[in-house]
């Protein structure tokens, strides 16, 4: 046997027993990301999910679902679902007290049987209202409002990660002002009321407020939600995230400050996640942009485009999504696969909350076994600090070294203190049932 072929046997055996090992791995545990391991994933899911846990999703029509053409690349690429009409007042409630979910169900089994997350889409909103409710007003509608998010958010309970409890509640331009609504006028506190009937009907899903055009972070619409939300979480009004629909077309393009957005929520205490991207004519160089701003964020959990192909977008004479009529990718696919490949292994680069900082932790994935895994954090530039972390529910903590923890009161965030052992400290996870989801670096402060 000449050498050559003695490498080549060598490394063919090599390889089946590394395929061998990996089969057996991920068998035992699921997904996990391997320390060290330079990836270049072959789809947006699989690339986001190696970057924190984070998702990549899209907005499907129950309509597309027998075009396999479209769900091909549905179940190829996306780990997320959003249904774009199904879920709304007027496909789940047409008639008052007669609820329809059979479209929204289709979706979520589609969705859920392949192991993607769903995201409800809406509760509560002035736009696609049916009829009987566009007629009500005061306090019949506020309680026909409320009956409706208890109704659909007990139906999907269990199913559903993150709502959009209220879509939409804020006037463009410069006033600050809430929309005009009928539901506006049942009295202001109908955005709190919605939330607290969200969290009662389904305690375990991640409640949002979802709006369009608080992509700028100069722009009084962006600040009146800023200050909205910061005021809900001084006040103990159930919210956890926060949705930038990000429909970048015509008169709203991509701002340079969009990062400055998404830190600033997520310095509020809340998640943020990109729920409607689509960008007219879908540049390059905007994709990317949000793609980065979006891994430089540890909060921002992931990114939803508004459809597939540009056939399927409901703007679709402006070619605004990553694959065209075909079904083919389009560069901005290669530009954001590219920028999600390119992030850093458990995106987790720290951008200093406004008023903290002066120190950077970086996350290093540890050992993971069937039940539970291990997490490293290094802290640099500064020798006294403290490290806020995140887990996702039902994940929790169970043990921890190197370092004094205190919790809040939910138990997903530990505030951990150096106590002079050095500036790497560690934790378990137990994952409870959720194998994907890591932790995330919330700030660093020094002192
Ligand atoms: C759009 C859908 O894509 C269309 O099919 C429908 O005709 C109108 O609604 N903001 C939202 C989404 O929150 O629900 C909207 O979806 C787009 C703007």
């Amino acid at each position: 046997m000449s050498r050559d072929s003695a490498d080549t046997g060598r490394s063919r055996r090599l390889r089946a027993a590394l395929a061998l090992s990996a089969v057996g791995l991920l068998a035992a545990v699921g997904t996990v990301v391997l320390p060290g391991t330079a990836s270049a994933a072959s789809t947006l899911g699989a690339s986001a999910a190696e970057r924190g846990g984070r998702y990549f999703g899209t907005a499907v029509a129950a309509s597309r679902l027998n075009d396999s053409a479209y769900t091909t690349i549905l179940n190829r690429e996306f780990n997320q679902v959003t249904a774009e009409n199904e879920m709304k007042i007027d496909a789940t409630q047409p008639q008052q007290g007669q609820f329809t979910f059979g479209n929204a169900d289709r979706i979520v089994q589609h969705a859920r049987s392949r192991g993607m997350q769903v995201r409800g889409h809406t509760l509560a909103w002035h736009s696609q209202q049916p009829g009987w409710m566009q007629n009500m007003s005061g306090t019949a509608l506020r309680n026909a409002m409320l009956n409706h998010v208890t109704q659909v958010a007990t139906h999907f309970r269990g199913q559903i990660a993150w709502w959009d409890v209220v879509n939409e509640a804020f006037q463009d331009g410069s006033s600050g002002a809430r929309r005009d609504s009928n539901l506006q006028r049942t009295g202001n506190d109908w955005i709190e009321a919605a939330f607290r009937a969200a969290r009662q009907a389904d305690p375990n899903a991640q409640l949002c407020y979802n709006d369009y055009n608080i992509d700028n972070w100069n722009d009084a619409k962006t600040q009146a939600v800023y200050r909205m939300v910061q005021d809900f979480k001084n006040r103990g009004v159930p919210i956890d995230c926060v949705g930038l629909q990000s429909h970048f077309t015509g008169g709203s393009n991509y701002p340079s400050n969009y990062r400055t957005t998404l830190s600033s929520f997520a310095a509020l205490g809340v998640d943020v996640h990109i729920t409607e991207l689509d960008i007219r004519n879908a540049p390059t160089d905007a994709y990317r942009n949000v793609v980065n701003d979006c891994l430089a964020v540890a909060r921002c959990k992931g990114i939803t485009v508004w459809g597939i192909r540009d056939s399927d977008s409901w703007r679709s004479s402006e070619s605004p999504l990553l694959f065209n009529g075909s079904g083919n990718k389009k560069p901005a696919y290669d530009a954001v696969l590219a920028a999600l490949n390119n992030g850093n292994p458990g995106g987790n680069p720290t951008t200093p909350p406004p008023g903290g900082g002066g120190c950077t932790a970086t996350i290093t994935p540890g050992q993971v076994w069937g039940d539970r895994y291990n997490t490293s954090v290094t802290v640099s530039g500064a020798s006294t600090w403290s490290v806020v972390v995140t887990i996702t529910p039902p994940q929790k903590i169970s043990g921890t070294w190197s370092g004094n923890p205190t919790w809040d009161s939910s138990g997903n965030v530990m505030t951990m203190r150096s106590n002079g052992s050095g500036n790497t400290f560690g934790f378990t996870t137990m994952m409870n049932g959720n194998s994907s989801a890591r932790p995330q670096i919330t700030s660093c402060t020094a002192g």
